[in-house]
């Protein structure tokens, strides 16, 4: 165990990307692509620049939310989106390295399909597979329901959701296949276990019809953060995703989930607390400056905003708060989608009292941390966070495609390695021993 919270553990690094047409938000700019949806070769291109940059994984964001009104997604790039596990498969086979994270719900699928599927991917890709676990912010009008599922419900749900899964992973023995032409033996019946499972949520009776996994099991992420999402991540997440902005909200979510997964028997070195990130880097603080005002020039202002407050749940469209007057919130409902990150961005917006522009400057459109400054500048950052407890690593969102992903690769990871936070070659092909977390 972790004596003391401020112990480093390895630092772990995460590219997240939503699988739509571009990533980011400075899509209008001339050099970005917009075609990622239709090209394969650009997540190909992609992740062939971050598995240079020894990244430890890309992470495929995704939901299914219904959208009752198509005008308001006309400005943005959020439709069309590739379904996450297909386009895994064709990326493990054109990269060799580097992790493989989708998003799959626990609300709009069945344990079976999921276990089957990542079990799938984690074969293909010679080990590289991960699942990140999401209860859907939205969706249920999609899944012959009439409104998204209760939050508490759906954590419910998760909960066995998850276990079944685990399980399945582990109803065929590795070693249960013989194949032995001259016996006509082809597995050994001793090594594989129905699973019988029979709970509140799920009847499963196994054993999995899937190729054995290679990292037994592939690794589970998730983004739990209010109080039942905590207690999932803390549970079994191995990889946690987070919206902290603030190094001391870092580290105290950070302890909090240590502390919980504790209790609940785990190691607290083996897991892994990614922050999101949104660098927007240059070689001097001016060119850098620079750069991020070359990018709002391309943002949508309104649109982000909107964007925010339906993300962040806000009661108030932010895009129609006068410019001049810092915003202000007063009864804000609480949310059935996304609970903690509508108290993350109220919460500040309450004691900072920021005007549209501060908010623009401050967050992405989904509300995660942008940061705009020198390789040293950003590395300085990262590597607080990282010696004083508040992060495992980061998951990078970049502000755009192909730019932001060259300039932290050719700008940001020298630094990195230069200062000994990041190896400069994959320990491995597996993803699990990449990031040092031994198998459950
Ligand atoms: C980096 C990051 C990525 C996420 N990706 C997804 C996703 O792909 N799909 C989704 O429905 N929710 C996603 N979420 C939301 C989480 O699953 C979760 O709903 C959120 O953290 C709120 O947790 P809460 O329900 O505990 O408040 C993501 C959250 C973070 C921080």
């Amino acid at each position: 165990m972790i004596r003391s919270r401020k112990e480093r553990t390895p630092f772990a690094l995460g590219a997240y990307f939503t699988g739509g047409a571009t990533n980011g938000d400075a899509w209008r700019a001339p050099e970005e692509d917009t075609d990622a949806d239709i090209e394969f070769q650009r997540y190909r291109d992609y992740v062939a620049v971050l598995e240079k940059g020894r990244f430890d994984a890309i992470f495929l964001y995704d939901n299914v939310l219904p959208i009752p009104d198509p005008s308001l997604i006309a400005r943005t790039p959020m439709l069309a989106r590739w379904d996450t596990f297909t386009l895994l498969a064709a990326l493990a086979v054109t990269s060799s390295h580097i992790g493989l994270i989708g998003t799959a719900s626990t609300t709009f699928n069945e344990p079976y399909n999921i276990a089957r599927r990542v079990a799938s991917l984690d074969r293909l890709s010679g080990g590289r597979a991960g699942w990140n676990v999401v209860t859907a912010t939205g969706g249920g009008e999609n899944f012959n329901l009439a409104s998204h599922v209760d939050h508490e419900l759906r954590y419910e749900r998760a909960q066995e959701f998850v276990d079944v899964v685990k399980r399945l992973w582990k109803t065929v023995e590795p070693d249960a296949f013989i194949r032995d032409k001259r016996s006509g033996e082809w597995l050994n019946a001793t090594h594989v276990h129905p699973l019988n499972h029979k709970g509140r949520f799920f009847q499963v009776a196994g054993p999995l019809n899937a190729p054995p996994t290679i990292q037994r099991p592939p690794v589970v992420a998730q983004a739990g953060a209010s109080g039942p999402g905590k207690e999932l991540a803390a549970r079994i997440g191995e990889i946690i995703y987070t919206a902290e902005y603030d190094i001391n909200a870092g580290r105290d979510y950070r302890s909090d989930i240590l502390d919980r997964a504790v209790r609940f028997g785990r190691d607290d070195r083996h897991i892994r607390i990614l922050p999101g990130l949104a660098p927007i880097v240059a070689l001097t603080e001016s060119e850098a400056k620079a750069k991020f005002e070359h990018y709002l020039t391309y943002l949508d202002k309104a649109d982000i905003l909107r964007g925010l407050s339906f993300y962040a749940s806000l009661g108030t469209d932010l895009s129609e708060w006068p410019d001049d007057r810092p915003v202000e919130l007063h009864c804000v409902e609480e949310t059935n989608s996304h609970k903690s990150r509508q108290s993350l961005i109220v919460d500040w917006i309450r004691k900072t009292h920021p005007t549209k522009e501060d908010i623009l400057r401050t967050f992405t459109r989904g509300g995660h941390r942008l940061l705009v400054g020198t390789p040293a500048s950003i590395v300085d950052e990262m590597e607080e966070w990282h010696q004083t407890g508040a992060a495992d690593g980061f998951n990078i969102m970049f502000t755009s495609s192909p730019s932001g992903i060259n300039d932290f690769v050719e700008m940001v990871i020298p630094e990195l390695q230069r200062r000994k936070i990041m190896r400069s070659s994959y320990a491995s092909r597996n993803l699990r021993e990449n990031l040092r977390i031994p198998p459950t």
